[in-house]
């Protein structure tokens, strides 16, 4: 059966739109509404990358959001779900996703669950895979550690380089990410390590909500990682930058708080379908995803 096209809770009467119809001011208003840091610049981002829908009441305001990002055939990553907070547990989150899941149904899903809706996507069967640390702060260039000991050389990423990051960031993230890693370059400043001509790791860098986002961050070890994050910190020092991460602890992660940027919250990945082991074979060896695109993409 069809979810429905409109809801009707307590005094709301709401009608399912498409995002990329809605004016990007109110967009900003509902993710404003609920704390969240996006620029309507983010929100633009992100149409670009992707599709979604609204709920909108009778006089066209937008009462909640739902997105997801097609990434190569087969998987997609959902986000910006949200409803406004005099709306909340009354429904309308669990009816907008409905709507995304019946339109990408067949993909492998994968999400990052805020702990108030850990519990909407528990009862849509989404499977919790790991923490991820929101890590942020102003940064600062550590001054307890020496640099650490890159294997290559670093250098400024161009566009030639984008075939090799995108076969790098699919390593690390399960499949090829070509659209957004390509439409991230043309927003990111990013650092690759060099095995003579061969890129070994790479972070990009990109502007976001209260400042700069470094992500993805693509490398073979924790040494690696700092050494190609550490260039966006100096880049950024003393203004404020944020890491989405799954490591908990080692070398990266301990680089992360003493670079200004201590764990701010946490988010849990879950997944729909394929679990995130599926996707490397069960070999943990090669290159691993340091930093997340962002909670939405992944
Ligand atoms: C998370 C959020 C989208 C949920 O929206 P919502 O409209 O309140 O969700 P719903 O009313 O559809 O409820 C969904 C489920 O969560 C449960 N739930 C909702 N609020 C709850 C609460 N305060 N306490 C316990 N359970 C709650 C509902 O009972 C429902 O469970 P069920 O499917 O087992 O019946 C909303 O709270 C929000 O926008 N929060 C801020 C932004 C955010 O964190 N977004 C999530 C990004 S991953």
């Amino acid at each position: 059966m069809k979810p429905s096209e409109s809801l009707k809770i307590d005094a709301f009467s709401m009608q399912i739109g498409d995002i990329q119809g809605v004016e990007l001011d109110r967009l900003h208003a509902l993710s404003l509404s609920v704390g969240w840091p996006h620029r309507a610049e983010d929100w633009q981002f992100l149409r670009e990358a992707g599709q979604g829908f609204v709920a909108l009441d009778e006089i066209g305001r937008v009462l909640g959001s739902a997105m997801w990002f097609p990434h190569g055939a087969s998987l997609a990553t959902i986000g910006m779900v949200i409803t406004s907070p005099r709306l909340q547990t009354l429904g309308a989150a669990q009816w907008l996703m409905k709507r995304v899941l019946d339109k990408i149904s067949g993909r492998d899903l994968r999400l990052n669950a805020t702990r108030a809706a850990r519990r909407l996507y528990l009862s849509l069967d989404f499977q919790p895979e790991k923490t991820v640390y929101q890590c942020q702060g102003i940064a600062r260039v550590p001054t307890t550690e020496s640099p650490a000991e890159a294997r290559g050389d670093i250098r400024i990423l161009d566009a030639s380089d984008i075939p090799a990051a995108i076969a790098l960031d699919a390593a690390g993230f399960g499949v090829r990410r070509t659209a957004l890693i390509e439409k991230l370059f043309g927003h990111s400043i990013g650092y690759g390590l060099f095995d003579g001509k061969k890129l070994t790791a790479f972070a990009l860098c990109r502007p976001f909500g209260r400042g700069h986002v470094v992500g993805p961050v693509v490398a073979q070890s924790d040494a690696d990682a700092v050494a190609i994050v550490r260039p966006h910190v100096v880049d950024h020092s003393g203004s404020f930058l944020r890491i989405d991460t799954h490591m908990d602890s080692g070398e990266f992660a301990a680089f992360l708080a003493h670079a200004g940027m201590p764990v701010f919250d946490t988010v849990l990945t879950m997944s729909l379908g394929k679990r995130l082991a599926d996707f490397f074979g069960g070999g943990l060896a090669g290159p691993k995803t340091y930093a997340l695109t962002s909670q939405t993409l992944g």
